[in-house]
């Protein structure tokens, strides 16, 4: 085993990293929709976040461990634009990934944990249930868009196009 196969070793780890939260996201929401009690929603939502805390590990293993492969496999940045343009196309939909996770779903977690404190309390705002559903919704897009991208990725780099 020479120290690229290392590299791939731990670039695979965070590939799996990623697929546990690609399955354990939709999961957990799940549950968190069919509890009726708020406090065991909060319990759900609270799981939700702190399985969410494998992605910036996951991201930071593959960012590493893709640097790695890069330096192997003798990549520049200059031929992502050129002979490697298939690792550019992957880096772009790797950092609208990024985003997503890392910025915009948080901020719906957040904002969901906001409100269901709000709902807990014994004068709940009244559009609170629309609010939640809403939020929710935006949930669900975020769930299909990660599903989306990383098969994308995969795609990418199993066919280098
Ligand atoms: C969700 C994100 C990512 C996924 C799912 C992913 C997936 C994979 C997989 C499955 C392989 C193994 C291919 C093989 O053994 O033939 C691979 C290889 C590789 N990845 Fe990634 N990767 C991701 C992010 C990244 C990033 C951020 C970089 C660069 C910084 C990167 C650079 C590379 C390189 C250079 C290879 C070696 C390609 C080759 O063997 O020709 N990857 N990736």
């Amino acid at each position: 085993m020479d120290w690229f196969h290392v590299s791939l070793f731990f670039h695979l780890l965070g590939v799996g990293m990623i697929f546990t939260l690609l399955f354990a996201g939709p999961i957990i929401e799940a549950n968190f929709r069919w509890e009726n009690d708020i406090r065991m929603k909060q319990h759900a939502a609270k799981m939700l976040r702190s399985v969410g805390l494998l992605s910036p590990f996951g991201a930071l293993v593959l960012i590493l461990s893709g640097i790695g492969n890069m330096i192997f496999l003798n990549i520049n940045i200059g031929d992502l634009f050129g002979a490697d343009a298939w690792l550019g196309i992957k880096l772009f939909f790797f950092i609208i990934l990024l985003g997503i996770g890392m910025v915009v779903s948080p901020k719906t977690a957040r904002q969901r944990a906001m409100l269901l404190d709000q709902m807990n309390q014994v004068n709940p705002p009244e559009d609170a249930s629309d609010k939640l559903e809403a939020l929710n919704s935006k949930q669900t897009v975020f769930f299909v868009l990660n599903w989306v991208l990383v098969v994308i990725i995969v795609l990418i780099t199993l066919f280098k196009p």
